[in-house]
């Protein structure tokens, strides 16, 4: 969104080594004025010098992981050192739902961050629609969920985060010290089906399935690798059997100028961009 723009910044993108690395960045990002670092946080020394010469830092940092924490505060130790004259968080919808683990670690970071004397925004959006694959649904015609489908919750489209991410960079001073929930609709997931079978054309059923049997799906599709990852996610299952996750999207809409983006429309949008490969 911002690379074609002939006001581009210079763009940094730091990241750790992946195996697909070359094809996730467009190649405009590889070449002067505009750079990849790759580096893995724990590489503090290296880590920390790649904040130099920045002017902006969007961090966007760990999910469910145990070094998430630490590797925002030196994001930010790294910042402030090297003059970033403004910092923009991601964070999480409502952070002081404290028992959520991910939670937690955002409330840490949003505390160290307002304490840091950076310049700072905090972004604070719900759970992305994205999680739930239009593809893959329209495939199997299922969303595996490893809690109740009749439980709330709040989504948003990755995309119009992106939108108000660019917001921020391009006037950081008129969204100094913000904190902005990122929210657009509250469904559960059952009517989340019931809408994609409608804008998909097919069947869309939820598979709640038993929470341990979803906790070692996950674990033997790899994307549990520690005891807190397990821990914090096992008690986000619980979690969201109880309370899900809402919150309310007036806040978003004022910053877009327009209702963000519906389930419907998510799924439509997806749907004509497989239809056309
Ligand atoms: N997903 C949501 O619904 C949601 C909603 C609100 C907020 N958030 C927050 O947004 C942040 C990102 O979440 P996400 O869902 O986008 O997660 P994600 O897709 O798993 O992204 C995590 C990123 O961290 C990178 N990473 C992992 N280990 C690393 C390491 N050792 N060193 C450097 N980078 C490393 C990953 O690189 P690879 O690509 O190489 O794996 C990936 O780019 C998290 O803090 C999460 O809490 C997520």
């Amino acid at each position: 969104m911002l690379l074609p723009s002939p006001s581009c910044p210079t763009i940094r993108v730091i990241t750790r080594s992946a195996p697909n690395i070359e094809s996730t960045f467009p190649p405009a990002l590889r070449s002067p004025p505009h750079s990849i670092v790759i580096v893995n946080h724990y590489e503090s020394d290296e880590f920390f010098n790649a904040f130099q010469g920045m002017e902006t830092v969007f961090h966007d940092g760990l999910n469910v992981h145990p070094n998430e924490a630490a590797m925002g505060v030196t994001a930010m130790d790294a910042s402030r050192k090297h003059g970033v004259k403004h910092f923009i968080l991601v964070s999480i919808l409502h952070p002081l739902r404290r028992k959520l683990q991910t939670h937690l670690n955002k409330l840490t970071l949003e505390e160290y961050l307002m304490e840091s004397r950076l310049n700072y925004t905090i972004l604070q959006p719900t759970h992305y629609m994205q999680n739930v694959a239009i593809s893959t649904v329209r495939e199997s015609g299922k969303i595996p969920i490893g809690f109740p489908s009749d439980i709330e919750h709040s989504f948003v489209d990755i995309v119009d985060v992106v939108y108000v991410s660019l917001l921020v960079m391009k006037n950081p001073t008129k969204h100094k010290y913000a904190r902005y929930e990122l929210v657009s609709q509250t469904l559960t997931y059952a009517q989340i089906a019931q809408t994609l079978s409608e804008a998909l054309g097919r069947e869309i059923v939820c598979d709640v399935i038993p929470t341990k049997e979803f906790m070692a799906m996950m674990e033997s599709s790899g994307e549990i690798e520690n005891e807190f990852t397990k821990n914090a996610i096992e008690g986000m299952m619980l979690y969201y059997d109880r309370w899900g996750l809402t919150g309310n999207s007036n806040v978003f809409s004022w910053l877009l100028g327009r209702q963000p983006v519906t389930w419907q429309e998510y799924a439509r949008r997806e749907k004509e961009k497989s239809d056309a490969i």
